[in-house]
């Protein structure tokens, strides 16, 4: 701490040699310089010595401005006790001193690899939400560097948003080697748990360990999701594995599609989390007067476990992180696992009135209606084709989506608007425009390549795709898909020095078009798919109403896998469909599917009457239940990856209606479920809604008990064998 107390002053001081040494040919930018330096807040500047909060209702992160002018992050934790650290950089910069993994490297104009950053002010306003927003601005001394760490809190939720901006005005582009969102330092002993998974096996597999010297990195490499194995949503928890309901934990969740890094370095500082864009291969060439903007880093905080922890996430999410969301989601009947590729408009229109008999609301026509000159009659040709297929539609999607709402049905559509298969006629005319490398053999995955989106007509070709196709009349849905990832990255668009830009402006021109595409169809639903759960993240999740969790729709498999992603998601946007994978009970695919966002994924046509009539009687059951499972509390009771059953309960906000699931795994004990949640003073009549056929009722059926004694004594289900479950209502 050698530095002189009254930095600001001797920076500014240096600010003007730098201008004048810089910048006195450039008056444009001097005059940008001295705006900024004479408006520097509409806060609070902060003087050496001097200390901040950033505070949430019960979390805390503490900072001190150092001798030196550089800012400290003090401590972390519950705002009455938060935890000390050793007090060490907020946001560390490689190169001049700093020997840990770095949040910020840049190599200046002149070929200097190092950077220092001062503080220089507070600037603390709020949101049209009220959402308080904080903007820390530093700068270096030595180079005409800006950087801003900016937070927006939802105090009442636990929530902080944290995010980074760059801009410079060097006399040639900066390079960007590392730019993290955030590098929240904790305490040593920190446990994290993560989740590993690959396609048809995402969030299946919680993987808790403590954090030890050394770092662990979580990552991907693959470009246009975030998600193929490891997840860039995780928990940390202090000194132990993070509990259901007590316990300090902090979710972390990147909003990022992309290529993405979490990096925790455990060192002498304690541990710090380094979240962002993965710097792997990804060197930024800032120019001059540009900002870079990393993506925002969410941090949840919770002082009693995962399950608070979880429904403030999930309030947050309703409020900010996804589309509508506070509006019920309907019954929805996809075609594929039902005709796959193999149908026409008669086939189509024939599962029209049993979708709608057996009340599903919405028919989403999935893959396979489009391409002519090479037809999408499996998953070979057509992608990039995006015209319907004149011997399958004679008369294209119109009269289809008409006929549907004709029959009392929402009409909803797949596309794949990224992507093409070399078999198409935009190949043949478009060879150029994909993701490759000069010289290498192509690498299909799936049959199929990736549009370069950094290049202008890629992002034209597509944005007159997604309108073409979701301005046709009476679609009203419809399922964004993403089938592979980027294993060649390449574009031809990009100049030779600039490949690196591949990763991070792919992903932002993709924002681009899925935020034109929220906007000018606000009324059509929209779900998030990538070849199964691959990019489920709130970077996306906001252009969204719901995400396609996996591909694998066993719903043994779905107990523990819906269970992970709620950590993080709410089940109002996981999509949950009835198949025949696993060839599991009717009543308990039902019944897991009941559990989120409920939909089918059969042919009616082929369902056997007792079949069809628990889906019949499942779909009713759910249109009285899902005001609470869509948008009340979650409160997760009985860990399905521990136990022979997995249990958990819904609670209304005004805690007058509550619906239980229990899903039986494996033959056990027939023990009480407790709720959780429930007014101990309210009175609660049981109800189980959807029994199953040819099971003896609940004891307690239509009994009236206090929430006290509900959550004391429990209830005895009905289902007590493997693949039995149920969903008990509480209502007043
Ligand atoms: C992906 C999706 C599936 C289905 C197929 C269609 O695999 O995850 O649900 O839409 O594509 O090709």
């Amino acid at each position: 701490m050698d530095r002189p107390d009254n930095f600001q002053a001797i920076t500014s001081r240096i600010d003007i040699e730098i201008l004048l040494m810089k910048f006195h040919h450039n008056l444009a930018v001097v005059f940008g310089l001295c705006l900024a330096a004479l408006l520097p807040s509409a806060g609070i500047a902060q003087a050496a010595n001097e200390t901040f909060a950033l505070q949430t209702k019960n979390f805390s992160v503490n900072f001190r401005v150092g001798d030196d002018g550089r800012l400290y992050q003090q401590a972390v934790g519950a705002p009455d006790r938060p935890k000390p650290l050793r007090a060490s950089e907020a946001y560390p910069q490689a190169g001049d001193g700093y020997i840990w993994e770095p949040a910020l490297q840049i190599i200046h104009a002149d070929g200097n690899t190092s950077t220092d950053l001062l503080y220089q002010n507070l600037a603390r306003t709020n949101d049209e939400f009220g959402r308080e927003l904080v903007r820390i601005q530093l700068h270096d001394p030595a180079y005409p560097v800006q950087v801003a760490l900016c937070f927006r809190i939802d105090s009442a939720r636990d929530v902080i948003e944290q995010w980074t901006e760059i801009t410079h005005q060097e006399s040639a582009p900066i390079v960007l080697e590392h730019m993290a969102s955030s590098a929240l330092l904790l305490s040593t002993n920190v446990y994290l748990t993560h989740f590993f998974g690959d396609w048809a096996g995402e969030m299946l597999s919680p993987i808790t360990e403590r954090i030890t010297p050394g770092t662990k990195i979580l990552d991907s490499k693959i470009g246009v999701r975030a998600d193929q194995f490891n997840n860039p949503s995780f928990v940390l928890s202090w000194d132990a594995a993070p509990q259901e309901n007590s316990g300090r934990v902090l979710a972390g969740s990147l909003e990022w599609s992309g290529s993405f890094q979490v990096a925790l370095d455990n060192n002498a500082e304690g541990t710090r989390a380094l979240c962002g864009v993965n710097p792997f291969s990804s060197p930024y060439y800032l120019k001059s007067g540009d900002a870079f903007v990393t993506p925002k880093m969410l941090w949840v905080w919770s002082s009693n476990g995962l399950g608070e922890m979880s429904r403030k996430l999930h309030r947050w999410a309703r409020d900010y992180g996804l589309r509508d969301g506070h509006k019920t989601r309907q019954v929805l009947l996809n075609n594929w696992e039902a005709t796959g590729f193999d149908f026409d408009f008669n086939r189509i229109a024939g599962l029209f009135d049993p979708a709608r008999e057996i009340g599903t609301e919405i028919f989403l026509l999935d893959d396979g209606w489009f391409g002519n000159k090479y037809p999408r009659v499996n998953d070979h040709a057509g992608l990039g084709d995006w015209q319907p297929n004149h011997q399958r539609l004679r008369d294209g999607l119109a009269p289809l989506a008409a006929e549907a709402v004709q029959r009392g049905l929402r009409f909803g559509i797949w596309m794949e608007p990224e992507m093409v298969n070399p078999k198409s006629e935009l190949f043949e005319q478009h060879p150029a425009w994909v993701i490759a490398q000069p010289k290498r053999a192509l690498e299909l995955q799936r049959n199929q390549l990736i549009l370069d989106l950094t290049r202008p007509e890629v992002q034209d070709f597509e944005w007159q795709a997604i309108q073409n196709i979701l301005g046709v009349s009476n679609i009203t849905y419809a399922k964004w898909d993403c089938n592979r990832y980027v294993t060649q990255p390449g574009s031809s668009y990009l100049p030779p020095d600039r490949q690196s830009h591949l990763w991070i402006d792919y992903v932002n021109a993709l924002y681009a078009l899925m935020d034109k595409t929220a906007k000018t169809f606000p009324d059509t639903e929209l779900m998030l798919c990538s070849g199964g759960g691959g990019r489920v993240d709130y970077g996306a999740l906001k252009y969204f109403h719901e995400f396609w969790p996996s591909d694998y729709t066993d719903p043994v498999a779905r107990v523990p896998m819906q269970w992970d992603y709620s950590y993080f998601f709410p089940p109002m946007a996981m999509a949950s469909h009835v198949t025949r994978w696993g060839d599991r009970p009717m009543h308990f695919a039902c019944s897991v599917a009941m559990s989120a966002r409920f939909g089918m994924d059969l042919d009616l046509t082929k369902l056997s009457a007792a079949d069809k009539a628990v889906c019949a009687g499942a779909i009713s059951a759910y249109k009285q239940i899902r005001e609470v499972t869509q948008l009340g509390d979650l409160y997760r009771l009985e860990d399905p990856h521990e136990n022979f059953r997995g249990a958990l309960d819904y609670v209304s906000p005004d805690q007058t209606r509550a619906v239980i699931f229990v899903f039986q795994l494996k033959d056990g004990a027939n023990i009480a479920v407790r709720p959780l949640g429930l007014d101990p003073a309210k009175t609660y009549t049981i109800h189980e809604r959807n029994p199953a056929p040819g099971r003896a009722t609940m004891d307690q059926e239509g009994k009236t008990l206090t929430g006290e004694a509900l959550m004391r004594e429990g209830i005895l289900p009905s289902s007590s064998k493997a693949l039995e479950a149920s969903v008990i209502e509480l209502g007043s």
